[in-house]
């Protein structure tokens, strides 16, 4: 029996997870709500925040799964990418507890953790996971990125965001607003009761399969700063259309990429992940594409969107099965390349 625990700590939730031959027996999870108040992650409250959730985020972790510590069969981690000070809580912790156990390290790359999301098994529950090769689009609040998906360990990136994240863009819009952090959800909620065409932003330009969202980001503030001229209150009269066009905006930049890729490439198997896919005209855009271009769609569970330990344990187990151990010296990572 191959018992793998993971520990996610790359951004503000501390995650651990338990996995037992590949299946789910635990996943819990930490969020921090320091951050609210800063309308946005502060890097060093959010690693003090790691330190004192870690032990007992573990703990929780391996007792609801009933699993003993000494049954682990290796550790799984998240090396990168994400924020330093984070990351190296969860690395450090990782590796003390290897060593003391005396069992192999797994390191796990938090994007391919994201679109492993989609192959957590737990029992009850149903699996249906993406046949290889598919596309995934990864959208959270640090990335978007359109990955090619040919084995569990061999993904490659063909487009990117050359400046904001998705996430990133909606989060700062919604604090322009005066809306509460993180900003997805709130804006997600307020759409649903707005009008999608009542506002027109900028939408990007560029080659091949990479994205841009600084431009929106620009064209929504100085759009609000000319309408709140004539009316002090247009953010408050307007709040659900403002929401509802921004998302489609996001929304339609998001998919017109992906439609590209899954042109060009002929794979029609298409997953999203990451945070933003938790997102309601993201996950309704799926479904449309499905119906109309004939596409397969894969949407996870509401759970393991955000960050989670449940998908670095399940990237881990592959690699583990692999024998892709990872050597007790070898860093974190902030960035990739
Ligand atoms: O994957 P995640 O938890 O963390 C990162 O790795 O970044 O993603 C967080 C991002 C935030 O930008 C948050 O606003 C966004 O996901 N988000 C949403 C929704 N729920 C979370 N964006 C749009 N609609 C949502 N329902």
């Amino acid at each position: 029996m191959v018992n793998i625990l993971a520990i996610e700590s790359s951004c503000d939730d501390t995650s651990a997870a338990v996995l037992s031959d590949g299946m789910l027996l635990s996943n819990v999870t930490a969020s921090q709500a320091v951050h609210e108040q800063y309308g946005g992650v502060v890097p060093e409250l959010a690693s003090r925040a790691h330190e004192k959730n870690i032990v007992p985020v573990v703990d929780q972790a391996l007792k609801r799964a009933g699993v003993d510590k000494e049954q682990l069969s290796a550790i799984a981690f998240t090396r990168g990418p994400g924020l330093m000070g984070s990351l190296l809580v969860g690395v450090n912790f990782a590796k003390g507890l290897a060593l003391s156990l005396g069992i192999p390290l797994v390191d796990v790359n938090h994007l391919q953790g994201h679109v492993m999301a989609h192959f957590i098994r737990e029992e009850g529950e149903p699996f249906n996971p993406p046949p290889f090769p598919f596309l995934c689009l990864l959208v959270s609040g640090g990335n978007t990125h359109i990955i090619r998906v040919k084995a569990y360990n061999d993904m490659q990136i063909l487009g990117q965001t050359i400046d904001d994240a998705a996430g990133e863009a909606i989060d700062k819009c919604s604090k322009v607003m005066g809306l509460g952090y993180p900003g997805g959800p709130i804006i997600d909620r307020l759409a649903r009761k707005g009008n999608p065409d009542a506002f027109q932003f900028a939408r990007p330009n560029i080659p091949g399969y990479d994205y841009s969202f600084s431009g929106l980001k620009t064209s929504f503030l100085y759009s609000l700063r000319d309408w709140l001229k004539d009316d002090p209150d247009f953010i408050r009269h307007h709040q659900e259309d403002l929401a509802a066009s921004l998302e489609k905006t996001i929304v339609e930049i998001l998919m017109k990429k992906l439609r590209l890729a899954v042109k060009d490439t002929g794979i029609t198997h298409v997953a999203v992940a990451g945070g933003v896919s938790a997102n309601n005209g993201l996950r309704n855009a799926f479904h449309d594409h499905a119906r109309r271009y004939g596409w397969t769609v894969y949407i996870p569970k509401f759970s393991y969107t955000t960050d989670n330990a449940a998908m670095i344990g399940i990237a881990g187990y592959f690699k583990y099965q692999d024998h892709e151990y990872c050597d007790i010296n070898a860093p974190a990572f902030a960035r990739i390349g």
